[in-house]
């Protein structure tokens, strides 16, 4: 984006209206709507609106750095926030506000997103679309009011850079909560290439190389079937690109990237984090999957689940044995321990490998990398068979305004669209405050896309779970709803950040009405 542009479009409807104000358009201006832009009065009006008085003040400070992490009998430089990955776990009741105070010491501008939170907008962390990038030696604040409870995230919106170690878990508590359970245990999940003689960069530009030829685009523009070619093209990509295997009977074409490994709370399963508690006490197990290609299907062996909780919003109690993460998606399970040493795996979705950790409760043997847990080859549940707890249900209404996202895309070129169009050349989907909003996404690949849209949490329909990230699967339409209560100009896209940075996002775009 040009800095012209975008300085336009920080401005927003305050830019505009002061062209207006030099004469000419001051007559039309009863039909024109106008951008409502980061900066607009609208927003800082939204966010004093969230502030509760009597709320805390809570500071952090985040470095972006270079590191050398251990992952468990592997060395590997890499970006973190602070020492680790994941970095600094920051947490706030609801209704306090958040400062976090961000020193870019990475060799490349940085940003940081607050994945899932309905926050201020020019806090969103969207370079070009809500805020300048965080230059290096940089540095920036983010300061905002956590509205709603639950288990969140913070990962930069900066090219491919949440697959290196650059993320961390954020919580905001429910001071009304009853805790209906005794221990509480993050899981966070990664799929990890970085420091393994290849960094995410370069396998962008692999992914991108690979698909440069043009024969392959050549055939498929020519029979008018874009989206139609993923999962064709055997593995003709070499290499960590081969295609052929990574299928999964429920979500098609189940990634592009064969990661060397897979990881939970930053370990690879050689040396896995260890959770030690006593039997009959209940864990609550907040899941976050941090990965960038790799969905993840989890289960504890010996126990079932029952989840409580997706991308934060509480839903009717459902049990299950295995559990479908989609990257972005965050479900909070609760699981009653029986005595002794229990596996809790986290297999890669379609692909070779797997996170493993470890409950303790009792005497016994650790489980080895390779240990069968029954529990994974039943039914997994994803996040679209869930039902919304009546606490955050949406009134039933019928809606103001509808749009359509068209999923679409190709391996060769590698390039992913929302209705035909790569971001930034995407068309921007208007909304105005106070509408009950549809949106359709009609996927037209081979392959599965966790649909994230920031600054909301939408409701799948007919009585289906809050959520702000929901898998698409292959050939599949769904429809989610939300409440546009959040101006500003907010990021819609593909949570498989190597399809996001290579076109599938667009912009929920509010228009100030005249
Ligand atoms: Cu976690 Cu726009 O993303
Ligand atoms: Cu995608």
């Amino acid at each position: 984006m040009s800095d012209i542009t975008r300085r336009a479009v920080l401005r927003g409807a305050a830019g505009l209206a002061g062209v207006a104000a030099l004469g000419g358009l001051a007559s039309c201006s009863r039909t024109t709507s106008t951008t409502v832009g980061p900066l607009a009065d609208a927003v800082a009006a939204a966010e004093a609106a969230r502030r509760k008085p009597g709320g805390r003040l809570v500071t952090a400070r985040l470095t972006a750095q270079p590191v050398t992490l251990d992952l468990g009998g592997r060395s590997v430089s890499t970006w973190a926030y602070g020492d680790t990955s994941p970095g600094p776990l920051l947490r706030v009741d609801a209704g306090d506000v958040l400062r976090v105070d961000v020193d870019n010491q990475l060799p490349v501008a940085t940003s940081v997103h607050w994945h899932g939170l309905a926050l201020r907008n020019d806090m969103d962390g969207v370079p070009g679309l809500t805020q300048d990038p965080i230059p290096t030696g940089g540095t920036f604040r983010y300061e905002f009011a956590a509205p709603h409870p639950g288990t969140y995230f913070y990962h930069p919106h900066s090219g491919v850079q949440l697959d290196r170690g650059l993320y961390g878990v954020l919580i905001v508590d429910d001071p009304d909560e009853s805790g209906r359970y005794d221990v509480e245990w993050i899981v966070v999940l990664d799929d990890w290439v970085d420091g393994t003689g290849r960094t995410p960069d370069r396998v962008l530009a692999d992914l991108q190389q690979a698909g440069g030829d043009g024969s392959m685009s050549d055939m498929h523009d020519m029979e008018g079937m874009e989206g139609m070619d993923h999962g064709s093209m055997g593995g003709s990509m070499g290499g960590m690109h081969g295609i052929e295997g990574m299928q999964s009977p429920l979500l098609g074409g189940a990634g592009d990237i064969a990661y060397p490994h897979y990881l939970l709370n930053g370990r690879t399963p050689a040396d896995p984090a260890t959770l030690s508690a006593k039997p009959g006490q209940r864990v609550r197990i907040r899941f976050v999957n941090a990965g960038s290609d790799t969905a993840f299907r989890v289960a504890v062996g010996g126990h079932r689940m029952t989840v409580t909780h997706s991308d934060g919003f509480p839903v009717v109690p459902m049990p299950t044995d295995a559990l479908l993460i989609g990257m972005g998606e965050r479900f909070d399970a609760t699981v009653t321990l029986g005595e002794g040493v229990f596996p809790l795996v986290a297999s890669a979705e379609g692909k070779q490998g797997r996170a493993l950790a470890v409950i303790r409760s009792g005497a016994g043997r650790p489980p080895t990398g390779d240990v069968q847990v029954s529990e994974l080859s039943g039914k997994a549940l994803l996040g679209t068979g869930l039902s919304t707890a009546e606490s955050v249900r949406l009134d039933r209404r019928s809606a103001d305004r509808s749009h359509s996202l068209v999923l679409g895309g190709s391996m060769a070129p590698y390039r992913w669209t929302i209705n035909g169009k790569a971001f930034p050349d995407a068309d921007p989907l208007p909304l105005t405050r106070g509408e009950r909003v549809r949106l359709r996404f009609v996927n037209q690949s081979m392959m599965f896309h966790p649909m994230h849209v920031h600054g909301h949490t939408f409701a799948l329909t007919s009585g289906g779970a809050r959520k702000d990230t929901v898998i698409v699967r292959p050939m599949a339409t769904l429809d989610v709803e939300f409440e546009s209560d959040n101006p500003g100009q907010w990021a819609t896209h593909c949570h498989n950040i190597y399809h996001a940075e290579t076109g599938m996002m667009t912009t929920l775009s509010y228009q100030a009405q005249e």
